[in-house]
Order: structure tokens, then C-alpha cells, then sequence
């Protein structure tokens, strides 16, 4: 199996940290060309620093990292410290990377690694809000047709929304740049909270990551311990959603998800609603299918995949 050549799209946030682990510990399958960073969860300098830092948790330095927009594409920045913690990986000890941020813009290594590549080879994996892809998609039009996919972690239906009544959170943040991603017509396969709030970080599973006795096992147990405080008082569940790992499971093993093929489309006009992915999960209208909509996961199995890879690092 030739690995999967990726772009990681990321503002992280503890649950981000967790799927760039789980890539980096999966180089049989995936291929990280590049992390590139966005604001959101906190603002850029935060994201960049921390992609950075698990980088070197991993203890792959080599890794590089870009920074890319540090707003959305129309609107003011909105973040989320009161999930994330005030740097954005609250939990662990948190140290100064070494390791540089590379000097060319986020945006600009997604253009020119697509015009570079061979057509159809370059998967995309946004999980933060789309504004470096929005502006790749606008300012580079030709690239579109030479993307592989994009799974993006993002959205919602029969959740409705976890930072609005109505919205997901990387939906919100940029609904213009969701438009644009959700229009281009490449081929998309979506997590939504329908899917990854059933990927619940449960104090076993925790336990089974800490007992890797590792660095990469303890900082992640300290990152996900605080995670999950705020979802569990939120919505009296057993655990935090691990949401952004769904992204890079689905790439290892596909097998764990299911969802179905339909019309996905995001509202940016109304204050009430704004950043709501409108999902035709029914089939109701003849709107055409574009996107992979994911529903439901092996969650057991997802976590035995991240544990097990985990213990590669
Ligand atoms: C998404 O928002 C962020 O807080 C998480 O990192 C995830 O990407 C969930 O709504
Ligand atoms: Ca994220």
C-alpha cells in the first residue's frame, strides 16, 4: 500500500494534537506533506506553536509546519479557550518548540504542493475552520480539479450545533469558506458532531492510553483528562467527542464509519442560523449529493486504533 499524500489543516486544540499524533504514527498509510494553520480554537500564533509542539512530542521534528490565514475570510475571529483552555492544549506541561515554523504562508504551500504534485494525489484534511482552503479555492482556481478528497472534520445535523443552537464550531467560525469548500465540487467526506460525539473519550480508554507509559501516551492522557471536563458538564455524557481523530482514522481504516451520500449546504446569511450545515440526510429535495455525510462509528474500534498507534510514537 503506497501512503496517502496528506495536508493537514489545523488550529490546534487538544483533539487536533490527537489526530496529527495519529498520523505522524502512521506512516504507512498517510504521508504528511505539511501542517498547515489556521485560527481558530485560539488565535494563529497559539495554533502554529502548538502543531509545532506535538511535532516534537511525536519526536518528528522533521515535520513541516506552516502558518496560514489568522482570520476568517469576511469576518472577525471567533475562538474557543472555554473548551480548549487559554493555550489551546491546556492539560499537559507545555514547552517552547525548538523546531522552526517554515517562512512560506499556509496558504501558499497548499497551492503550490497541489500545482506540484500529480493531479488527484494530494488528500486534504481541514480540521479547523476553512479559511486557508477558502483562499487557496479562491485565489487559485485551477487547483481545485487536482485535489484527492477532502475529509474535513466540521458540522452537524441530528446534533444541531455545539458553539450556536444551530452550528458547529469550524462551520461557524468561517461559514463563507465552507461555502466555497462545500461548492467546489471536489469530493468531500464530512465529520460531523453526529458522528464524533459518539467518539467519546471514556475514563477506560483514557487509562488504556496512559498505560502506553510513554510521553506521547501521559501527554496525551493530560491533554484529553481536561478536554473532556467541559463536554461531560455540557452534556452529561461518559467522556469529551474526540473529534478531529475521526478525519485521520477514516484515512487508516475506513471500515470504522459509515454515512451516506447526500446534498450538504451551509447558511452565511441569517444571524440565527449562520454556519448551520442544512444536510438532506432524507433525501428530501433533488438537491445533488455533494458530500460523504458521516453517521455513526465502531467507536471501540477507533480507539483501539488510536492506542495501538499511539504506542508506535
Ligand atoms: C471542532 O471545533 C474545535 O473546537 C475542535 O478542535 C473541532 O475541530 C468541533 O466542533
Ligand atoms: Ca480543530
Amino acid at each position: 500500500m503506497t501512503a496517502r499524500k496528506i495536508i493537514i489543516d489545523t488550529d490546534p486544540g487538544q483533539d487536533d494534537a490527537v489526530a496529527i499524533l495519529l498520523a505522524l504514527a502512521s506512516p504507512q498509510e498517510i504521508d504528511v506533506l505539511g501542517i498547515t494553520c489556521v485560527a481558530g480554537n485560539v488565535p494563529l500564533s497559539r495554533t502554529e506553536t502548538n502543531a509545532r509542539m506535538i511535532c516534537e512530542v511525536a519526536a518528528r521534528p522533521q515535520t513541516k509546519v506552516f502558518a496560514g490565514r489568522s482570520s476568517p475570510l469576511q469576518r472577525p475571529l471567533v475562538t474557543a479557550e472555554h473548551v480548549h483552555g487559554k493555550t489551546g492544549l491546556d492539560g499537559p506541561d507545555l514547552f517552547e518548540p525548538a523546531m522552526p515554523l517554515q517562512s512560506q504562508n499556509g496558504v501558499d504551500f497548499i497551492i503550490e504542493t497541489l500545482r506540484a504534485e500529480p493531479a488527484g494525489s494530494v488528500t486534504l484534511c481541514p480540521l479547523g475552520p476553512l479559511s486557508n482552503i477558502g483562499e487557496a479555492f479562491q485565489r487559485a482556481p485551477d487547483i481545485i480539479d487536482r485535489v484527492q478528497e477532502i475529509i474535513l472534520m466540521g458540522g452537524a445535523y441530528f446534533e444541531v450545533g455545539n458553539i450556536t443552537p444551530a452550528a458547529e464550531f469550524n462551520i461557524y467560525v468561517d461559514p463563507e469558506a465552507a461555502d466555497i469548500v462545500l461548492k467546489s465540487g471536489t469530493p468531500i467526506t464530512m465529520m460531523p458532531l453526529d458522528v464524533t460525539h459518539k467518539a467519546l473519550t471514556t475514563p477506560p480508554r483514557i487509562a488504556a492510553i496512559r498505560a502506553l507509559n510513554s510521553r506521547v501516551g501521559d501527554f496525551t492522557a493530560d491533554m484529553l483528562d481536561f478536554f473532556e471536563r467541559f463536554d461531560i458538564e455540557k452534556y452529561g455524557s461518559e467522556g469529551g467527542p474526540l473529534h478531529d481523530p475521526c478525519v485521520i482514522a477514516y484515512l487508516i481504516q475506513p471500515e470504522l464509519f459509515s454515512g451516506r451520500h447526500i446534498n450538504v449546504e451551509v447558511e452565511t446569511q441569517s444571524d440565527l442560523t449562520l454556519g448551520m450545515t442544512v444536510a438532506d440526510w432524507w433525501g428530501v429535495t433533488d438537491r445533488p449529493a455533494n458530500a460523504l455525510f458521516i453517521g455513526d462509528l465502531d467507536a471501540d474500534g477507533f480507539f483501539d486504533l488510536i492506542t495501538k498507534r499511539l504506542a508506535r510514537l
